[in-house]
């Protein structure tokens, strides 16, 4: 099949390519794109097959192409399409108000403007690119336009649309000056899924609100077709970082880190994107104040964050990124001593290999989130404990905190909760630790990623064959 067309198979559609551009015009390579949405779907389209349409990072033009066994069909974004459509009305306005204003959204005009005319660029390209009756997977925030867009243009294919983030309450969506114009967009899919019930219950309220359509459950009436709504939790490709996480090298690898951490009793670890709903600066007080109270001492006690680059020129990025590391400096400059930091703070990108052995070094893993739709770096640091040591505090505002009950869950805005939660698992017992990561890994391999997109292509093809 010719790079860039579908004959029948699927069709996933997303911001991002799962690779970008990096380097000059060139000297230009590939490497894997940030963020959750990647993890999760690279491996589900390695394994079907498929067609994968999105931006490729850069604004270079760049022609359909295979890589890893899937079709890459890049879309290119000029600078502004960048300023007013990703940095501006994604990432400035409908990601601080979905994540529950824990940022402040900027309502623009002329940004809306940019996110109609992006949405209508990924359905162009989308339409051109799919053979009859493809099933198309349009993928988060991004591009809530495209599933309307599309079904205009192309009411043959089945239409398929999955928000990774949260959805939020009615009042908060309701702020949103174009409200009616995003549910319109929506409500061209056969079938929207969202990561859990209280999003999808969020959005029918929204649609029966703002698009006065008429629900009954999970289905909505739209000009006379049905479409459903529904919960589909995603999650990771457990057996492949299982696997990962076992091969001697990685092993190997977590020893040394280990080592080079100057064999402390107690290593914590957070990996996010420096991103403000990540909860990073409440996590760094609760640790702060157990150094501060004694209950934590460097060198027995030392923290790892991963913090990877993100949307760096977003102004709420800019500022958070200043904080963050401004305190790190603090607790390091109370609680440090000479080559022995309190907070190993690393700002950039790792190889699978060396997050799989991170993960094995860590004894406490440090999730506190205050607001995130699934978060796969708690999954992530399960799938790899095959030892099944290790502890999770998880924020109850993740969508993995309804899976893994077992956790020590917290609310991230209680400090003192955090840190009693923090206390308990460091100093947890090996066995209650096997027993709370046992029944994680279960819940984690059992409901994986491949699952995940067989239910919600298998529901789509259901709506889609009764239509
Ligand atoms: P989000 O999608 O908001 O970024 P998730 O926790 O769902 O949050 O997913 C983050 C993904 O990015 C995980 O797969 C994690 O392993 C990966 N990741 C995070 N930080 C890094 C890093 N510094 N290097 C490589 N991968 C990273
Ligand atoms: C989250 C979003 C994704 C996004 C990723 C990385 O996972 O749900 O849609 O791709 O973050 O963010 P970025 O803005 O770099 O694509």
């Amino acid at each position: 099949m010719a790079p860039g067309t579908s004959g029948g198979s699927l069709v996933v559609v997303a911001n991002r390519l799962p690779v970008e551009r990096v380097g000059g015009r060139h000297e230009a390579g590939w490497r894997t794109s940030p963020g959750g949405l990647v993890t999760a779907l690279a491996p589900v389209l390695e394994r079907n097959g498929g067609t994968w349409i999105g931006w490729s990072g850069t604004d270079e033009r760049l022609q359909p192409f295979s890589a890893e066994g899937f079709n890459l069909v890049p879309v290119s974004l000029s600078h502004a399409d960048l300023a007013d459509y990703y940095e501006g009305f994604s990432n400035a306005t409908l990601w601080p108000l979905y994540h529950d204003v824990t940022g402040r959204p900027v309502f623009e005009r002329r940004w809306w403007d940019a996110y109609v005319r992006v949405n209508q660029r990924f359905a162009d390209v989308t339409a051109a690119a799919c053979a009859g009756g493809a099933t198309v997977w349009v993928q988060d925030y991004q591009l809530q336009l495209v599933p309307a867009m599309l079904r205009r243009a192309r009411p043959d294919l089945r239409i398929g649309w999955f928000n990774h983030i949260p959805f939020p309450g009615y009042e908060i969506y309701s702020r949103l000056p174009w409200r009616r114009q995003v549910i319109e967009g929506l409500l061209g899919a056969d079938l929207l899924g969202f990561q859990r019930r209280d999003d999808a219950a969020n959005f029918l309220r929204a649609a029966r609100g703002h698009a006065a359509v008429v629900t009954r459950g999970s289905v909505v009436e739209v000009g006379g077709r049905q479409l459903r709504v529904g919960a589909f939790p995603i999650s990771i490709d457990a057996r492949a970082l299982d696997e990962l996480a076992s091969t001697q090298s990685t092993l190997d690898r977590a020893r040394q880190l280990r080592a080079d951490l100057g064999h402390p009793r107690v290593v914590l670890l957070g990996v996010d994107r420096l991103d403000y709903t990540k909860g990073i600066l409440h996590r760094l007080r609760a640790y702060g104040e157990l150094l501060d109270e004694g209950d934590l001492k460097p060198p027995e006690a030392v923290l790892v964050q991963v913090a990877t680059p993100s949307r760096e020129r977003v102004e709420e990025y800019q500022r958070l990124r200043d904080e963050v590391e401004g305190v790190v400096g603090r607790i390091n400059g109370d609680h440090g001593r000479v080559g022995q930091a309190a907070v190993h703070y690393l700002h950039r990108s790792f190889p699978r290999e060396e997050m799989a052995a991170l993960y094995l070094t860590a004894d406490v893993m440090l999730v506190t989130p205050l607001r995130d739709g699934m978060n796969l770096v708690a999954k992530e640091y399960v799938a790899c404990r095959h030892d099944e040591r290790g502890a999770l505090v998880l924020s109850e505002f993740t969508g993995a905190a309804d899976e893994l009950r077992q956790a020590f869950l917290i609310n991230p805005w209680d400090i003192d909760g955090t840190k009693e939660a923090i206390r308990r698992a460091a100093h947890q017992s090996p066995a209650a630790a096997a027993r709370r990561m046992r029944a994680m890994r279960r819940r984690v391999f059992e409901d994986d990623v491949h699952h995940w997109a067989a239910t919600f292509l298998g529901a789509l093809e259901m709506v889609a064959e009764g239509r």
